[in-house]
């Protein structure tokens, strides 16, 4: 399980006043919706209540409290730990607030994903904990507009100690991790499982984007939609082919050491994700007879997007190959 924080903090880590956010910024909220979709969140009761239509769409909503015990469309847990243990391990969850929530958090998060905001408000009565011991990894720089009141940064942080172990297999290079967060952002955007892995690693080897996304299009939906093997897990295979595959065809040893990689990746995402079979995958396991599959893909809605794990598989996939890549 992966727990990453995620606010919006001003100069002076003030967070929110009379329990009500300190800045209205178009990116932001773009940015908070972008990383949390599909996943878990968990909050206190006054950010919830704060939350003017209640639940967050198309994310597992988690609620701490200790004086309500149901709040509709959302799980409530007594602490903190209930919560965290009735995530399971491959989950992303993302902390999001408030300043109670935070606090006891920051201690067992993997990552801070803040919105730095330069200014320091005139009032303000919720803080975010110190967090100057992390390490900045990534930042993207953004100067106020007609939308945005201030200037502001995204920052992702990691904890210390953790980040400069590049070889560590679970911690990817910040390079990786965003080819990582592009392959779901491309799914996102309407690509197919497979394309949207192979194109957000493709020029890492020299491949342009249009053959990138040619070469896949065929394997999305379990492979032209079959529902055979996952197409995320195909696009993977490409990739590692890149670097793993022999090109001369008596070479069985080139081919021995490239089959032992694509069958080591198999495996971990058959470990994480319970197979590699894209009917299994969607649980459609013996509903839909293969004669009766159509080829025709299902149209990219919110309803799409909420009923399907296909943006978790492609980041799995994605996930797995960095690893892998990282270690080669
Ligand atoms: N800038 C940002 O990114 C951001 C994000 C989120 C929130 N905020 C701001 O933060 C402020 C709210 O922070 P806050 O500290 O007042 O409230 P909070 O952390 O959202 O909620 C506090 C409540 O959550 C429950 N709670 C917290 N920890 C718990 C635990 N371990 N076990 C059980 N229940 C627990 C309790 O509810 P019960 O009273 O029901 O027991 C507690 O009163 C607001 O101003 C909001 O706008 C800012």
């Amino acid at each position: 399980m992966s727990i990453r924080i995620i606010a919006a903090v001003a100069r002076n880590n003030a967070i929110g006043n009379n329990n009500k956010l300190l800045y209205w910024l178009p990116s932001d909220l773009r940015r908070f919706k972008q990383l949390t979709t599909g996943h878990t969140i968990i909050m206190g009761r006054n950010t919830f209540l704060s939350l003017p239509k209640g639940a967050l769409p198309n994310r597992r909503n988690i609620v701490l409290s200790h004086t309500v015990s149901s709040i509709d469309g959302c799980e409530v847990y007594g602490s903190l730990d209930e919560a965290l243990v009735k995530c399971s391990s491959d989950e992303e969850v993302y902390i999001i607030g408030g300043a109670s929530v935070y606090a006891q958090a920051i201690d067992r998060a993997d990552m801070l994903c803040l919105t730095e905001v330069d200014d320091i408000p005139d009032e303000a009565d919720a803080f975010f904990p110190d967090y100057s011991s992390w390490i900045e990894a990534w930042s993207e720089e953004h100067t106020k507009d007609e939308k945005h009141s201030h200037d502001f940064r995204f920052v992702d942080y990691k904890r210390p100690g953790i980040v400069d172990d590049d070889k560590n297999p679970h911690v990817l290079t910040d390079a990786l991790e965003q080819r990582v967060q592009k392959a779901v952002e491309l799914f996102m955007e309407g690509y197919n499982c497979s394309q949207s892995v192979v194109a957000a690693f493709a020029d890492m080897y020299g491949m342009n984007r249009d053959t990138a996304l040619r070469v896949s299009a065929g394997f999305g939906g379990g492979v032209g939609r079959l529902r055979m093997i996952c197409g995320a897990v195909s696009g993977s295979v490409m990739i590692a082919g890149m670097y793993c595959g022999q090109t001369e065809g008596d070479d069985r040893q080139g081919k021995a050491s490239c089959y032992k990689e694509i069958q080591e990746i198999i495996e971990e995402f058959k470990r994480e994700n319970g197979s590699v079979i894209c009917a299994e995958l969607l649980g459609l396991n013996g509903a839909v007879p293969t004669g009766s599959l159509s080829y025709v893909p299902a149209e990219r809605n919110a309803a799409y997007y909420a009923k399907r794990p296909c943006a978790q598989k492609v980041e799995s996939a994605a996930r797995i190959l960095a690893r892998h890549i990282m270690m080669s």
